[in-house]
């Protein structure tokens, strides 16, 4: 038996003193951990490559304190990298979210101050409609206020393959910090290709009669007091529930998660992050393909060979020893479709998973190491939007889930990772030995506007009801508590009223109950036309414009692509139809709303 070696985990990069050194800055804005992935493979990448040069490599929050010193710190930096994702409407992430602010509040009265050289890359997904706005906008305003671009913005596409467009992107990159980091006669050697260090993990196994150890971040008790995607919450499934009807084809879940005692608190309008396990079937597989027994114990180090640490690395974060069948369960995303390889057309276009590929060439059977640190990613968090208020349920956190269960063009039937086990999840009601996951709250700006008389529009088929579920339950508490409220519409949709109108007796209590003034429910599939919210907004087309004149918030919440898009256009013709405007004006009436915070989205 061997005791674990305590893992090195280096959690922000020191600062290293520029000994004369040329210092290089890398800058990352990360909500689940891609885009600082990035920035510390690329400062590994080119610390090999230029020993001259320092590179740190920051969290964007982390880097200054408040706005003067961001001012301060920034107008030294003389070369510079930015990885930035965008989320959501067109948001920034969290931990880049005042840089965001300063950066582009102050943006007018600082003319050309900046020194730097940069380049900077976007993580995004072009499936949402606001593609990589935030790289884009921070690229946009770096040049000018006098900033030197080096490379064009790259434009990671993760509906495609961001780690190819970071790859790409990175050959760019090279050349110029050739000329700027290389002395002459380094400039020869440069030439000759680069070959990355292959980082590899080490697997150490242990004696299996062990008990595995519990991870630590998952507990109150891992000394943090702030829950976050690195250190989320264990908290039980109290309830479960199908919403949808027996009649129903589909399946869509209301979860409820026990916080009581945790700590954990959110807000009406947060998301909750979820990590989810594999369902058994699919572990099963894993460890059939694997070859290897469930209870083999091991650990996986991110140290070198050598023992000395990698400190920063593209590598996705180790986990605590444990047996394989919990590393198959709660660490490896099994059903993630390979990215880098030679059949990507028939492995991306089929969503056909590791297991799927692992299954067909049998041959290609990796190690433990390889399979965890370069095969299969590490889970990622799924977010949902919160679908109840703390003033009704402070203990508990509800979840309104919908089964993600695809057809693809070849047949194949492709199922969501988290939709599926909290589908199958065995609550608390049910059984002492519950599901339960680790979680943590993310904040988001959809909010109910502070003073309880301001009218609302909601708008969210489907299960973009989830926030708005929230938002009434916060109202009904206020009206209970004596506050006074503003009028309030709900447009709801759903395909027919005997499958899927998910919450209807909730809807109609809120409704008798006054915390809701109306409701609209669009069918889609009940007449021979389809209808919907979109559609029952015109018709209260009036009443919409009247609200918003007299100062109304309105909340679009659902699918991106096309309702959110839609009722965006139905919002502006209204201005133009009820308004009088024409399109330009309307259009500047639509954006005012929605930069003066009252027009909010929560779309994916
Ligand atoms: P459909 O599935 O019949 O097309 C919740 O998913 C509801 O939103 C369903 O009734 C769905 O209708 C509807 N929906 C689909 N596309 C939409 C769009 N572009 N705008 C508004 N609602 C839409």
């Amino acid at each position: 038996y061997q005791p674990p070696t305590p893992l090195v985990i280096k959690k922000k990069e020191e600062v290293v003193v520029d000994d004369g050194k040329k210092k290089v800055t890398v800058f990352y804005g990360t909500q689940t951990g891609t885009a600082e992935g990035f920035a510390k493979a690329l400062a590994e990448e080119a610390k090999a490559r230029y020993e001259k040069a320092v590179f740190n490599v920051v969290d964007m929050d982390d880097y200054a304190g408040d706005d003067d010193e961001y001012e301060e710190k920034f107008k030294k930096e003389s070369i510079a990298f930015f990885f930035l994702a965008t989320y959501g409407d067109g948001e920034p992430t969290d931990n880049a979210a005042r840089f965001y602010k300063w950066f582009i509040e102050g943006k007018e009265a600082r003319g050309e101050w900046l020194k730097m050289k940069y380049g900077v890359f976007g993580l995004g997904n072009k499936q949402y409609e606001h593609f990589n706005k935030i790289a884009k906008e921070v690229d946009d305003i770096l040049a000018d206020q006098g900033g030197k671009r080096l490379v064009p913005v790259g434009l990671g596409d993760d509906d495609q393959c961001m780690e190819d467009d970071f790859s790409a992107w990175k050959e760019l990159v090279w050349p110029e910090l050739d000329g700027l980091l290389l002395d002459e006669d380094d400039q020869t050697s440069a030439t000759t290709p680069y070959t990355a260090a292959v980082l590899e993990y080490r697997v150490v196994f242990y004696d299996s009669t062990d008990a595995p150890v519990e991870d630590k971040s998952w507990s109150g008790a891992n000394g943090h007091t702030v829950y976050d995607a690195q250190h989320p919450c264990r908290s039980n499934v109290a309830v479960r529930k199908e919403l949808h009807t027996p009649l129903s084809d589909r399946s869509c879940t209301h979860l409820e998660f026990d916080i009581a005692g945790t700590g954990l608190s959110y807000e009406t309008g947060d998301h909750v992050g979820v990590y989810s396990e594999n369902v058994e079937e699919v572990v099963e597989e894993a460890l059939q393909l694997l070859g290897l027994s469930p209870d083999t114990y091991f650990s996986v180090h991110t140290d070198k060979e050598d023992g000395t640490p990698l400190g920063g690395s593209s590598l996705p974060t180790p986990f605590p020893p444990c047996s394989l069948r919990t590393a198959l369960t709660r660490y490896a995303d099994l059903l993630n479709a390979p990215k880098k390889d030679e059949y990507a057309k028939w492995v991306v276009s089929e969503q056909r998973s590791l297991l799927e590929v692992m299954a067909t060439f049998p041959s290609a059977r990796p190690p433990l190491g390889v399979f965890f640190a370069g095969v299969a990613p590490r889970l990622q968090p799924r977010f949902y939007s919160i679908s109840s208020s703390p003033r009704m349920a402070p203990s508990r956190i509800h979840v309104t889930c919908a089964l993600v269960l695809e057809k693809t063009p070849g047949g194949r039937l492709h199922k969501g990772v988290c939709s599926t086990w909290m589908r199958n999840a065995t609550p608390m009601e049910k059984s002492q030995d519950c599901s339960w996951a680790p979680i943590f709250v993310r904040q988001s700006n959809f909010r109910l506007p502070a003073d309880t008389k301001v009218p609302i529009i909601m708008i969210g088929p489907g299960t973009g009801l989830a926030p708005f579920r929230g938002f009434l339950q916060e109202r009904l508490a206020l009206k209970e508590s004596g506050a006074e409220l503003g009028h309030s519409i709900f447009f709801f949709g759903c395909r027919n009223r005997k499958t899927d109108f998910i919450y209807e007796d909730e809807l109609n209590s809120f409704v008798e109950t006054g915390a809701l003034s109306e409701l609209n429910v669009a069918f889609s599939r009940e007449g021979d036309t389809k209808e919907y919210v979109q559609h029952k907004m015109m018709q209260k087309a009036s009443e919409i414009w009247d609200l918003i004149s007299q100062g109304a918030y309105v909340y679009v919440c659902g699918d991106a692509k096309g309702m959110a898009r839609d009722v965006h256009r139905t919002l502006h013709t209204i201005a133009i139809e009820q308004g009088s405007l024409d399109s330009s004006k309307a259009e500047s009436l639509v954006k005012n709303l929605q930069m003066s915070g009252r027009y909010l989205r929560d779309v994916w």
